[in-house]
């Protein structure tokens, strides 16, 4: 097939895979801008991406073109050095055109791919993943914004992040004019063209992410995602998807309680409810209460209700408690002491 089996094929698809990331890369740049303006439409759209079926298309695909694009740039990389031999350059001294980051591309990918990995684990694995496998994390996987509050609020975050865009400004830049002239967009004036325009659309979209990074490293270390009233009612109307599983059929009712009431008659209302259930549970569970139940299935049935409910409000309390850490510590006040002349 001419796309795997020709040196052109292969540059073409590396090209259109390229160009998809770029275009994808951009658009991500511009829903972090929502993050740091609108929070609450950001959790919004994680909520209705989710895992449903077009979100889940929508990440194979990109899954797709990221295997597919370091894939042909292994093969090429590999064609390349079998017909240059041992010489790396087959002149002596450096053309002037070929620039550092062209050189260079294989390492750069790796590095971004590092960065990609890390980056993937911290959000992907915990949100989107989470929703597939149906596994119950300590916080809703549409919180998006308590995501980014876990991660930043780590040290070594900004850094590995800031490395990972330096590594893909210069491969970006690079890949931007390259693309192409892989094409056959050969000509010297509008290469020239090209390259100043990638050079500009590639700036502004990593000076954005740094700048996004620097943003959420300080509303991280401030709490600001966990103290925000609107984020936090937003937050408790996630709680009933949290119990779904463990309240059957009264989730439903319970759910809409929860929604009509506020943040704090929630918090308040979940601890105690918690506090009962857990009671009840350990009553049941003393020796006298299991020789009862071994008798009485249908008390048994109960119980078993009972501590599966506890179960999913101690989980519930847990996500509040995380919520509430920071809050009503009191503040280091400067006691001015009046010295005695
Ligand atoms: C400040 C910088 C960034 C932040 C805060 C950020 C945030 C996020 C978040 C919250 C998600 C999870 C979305 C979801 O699963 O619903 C995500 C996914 C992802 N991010 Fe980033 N991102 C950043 C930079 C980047 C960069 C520079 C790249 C590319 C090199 C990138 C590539 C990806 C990919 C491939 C996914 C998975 C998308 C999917 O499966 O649909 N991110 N990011």
């Amino acid at each position: 097939m001419w796309l795997s089996c020709s040196s052109v094929g292969r540059k073409f698809v590396m090209a259109l895979t390229g160009a998809c990331l770029v275009l994808f890369v951009t658009f991500h740049c511009v829903m972090n801008a929502v993050a740091i303006c609108w929070p609450a439409a950001y959790n919004s759209i994680c909520e209705f991406l989710g895992a449903n079926w077009y979100a889940l298309i929508a990440s194979v695909g990109l899954a797709f073109l990221f295997i597919l694009h370091i894939i042909y740039a292994l093969i090429l990389t590999v064609q390349n050095r079998k017909a240059r031999g041992n010489v790396r350059y087959s002149i002596e001294k450096r053309p002037k055109n070929v620039e550092w980051s062209s050189k260079n591309m294989l390492v750069l990918g790796i590095v971004v791919l590092a960065f990609l990995v890390v980056h993937l684990i911290q959000f992907w694995a915990k949100m989107q993943l989470q929703e597939i496998r149906g596994v119950e994390g300590a916080i809703p996987p549409a919180a998006g914004t308590l995501f980014i509050q876990e991660a930043f609020s780590l040290v070594w975050t900004p850094i590995v992040y800031i490395i990972g865009f330096v590594a893909l400004w210069f491969h970006m830049n690079h890949g931007f004019w390259s693309m192409f002239q892989s094409c056959g967009w050969d000509n010297e004036v509008w290469i020239g063209r090209l390259k100043k325009i990638g050079c500009w659309w590639v700036s502004i979209v990593i000076a954005l992410f740094v700048a996004q990074a620097i943003v959420f490293t300080v509303k991280a270390h401030d709490k600001d995602y966990l103290k925000d009233p609107v984020l936090r009612e937003q937050y408790k109307d996630m709680i009933p998807a949290m119990i779904e599983k463990d309240f059957g059929p009264d989730a439903a009712q319970l759910g809409q309680q929860i929604r009509m009431s506020s943040y704090d008659q929630v918090s308040q209302g979940i601890r105690q409810m918690e506090a009962g259930m857990r009671q009840q549970a350990e009553q049941m569970a003393a020796p006298e209460a299991q020789e009862y139940l071994k008798n009485n299935p249908a008390a048994a049935e109960q119980f078993k209700e009972v501590q599966e409910r506890a179960k999913g409000l101690t989980r519930v309390v847990a996500f509040f408690d995380y919520l509430e850490a920071g809050d009503n510590q009191p503040e280091m006040n400067v006691i001015e002491v009046n010295q005695p002349n």
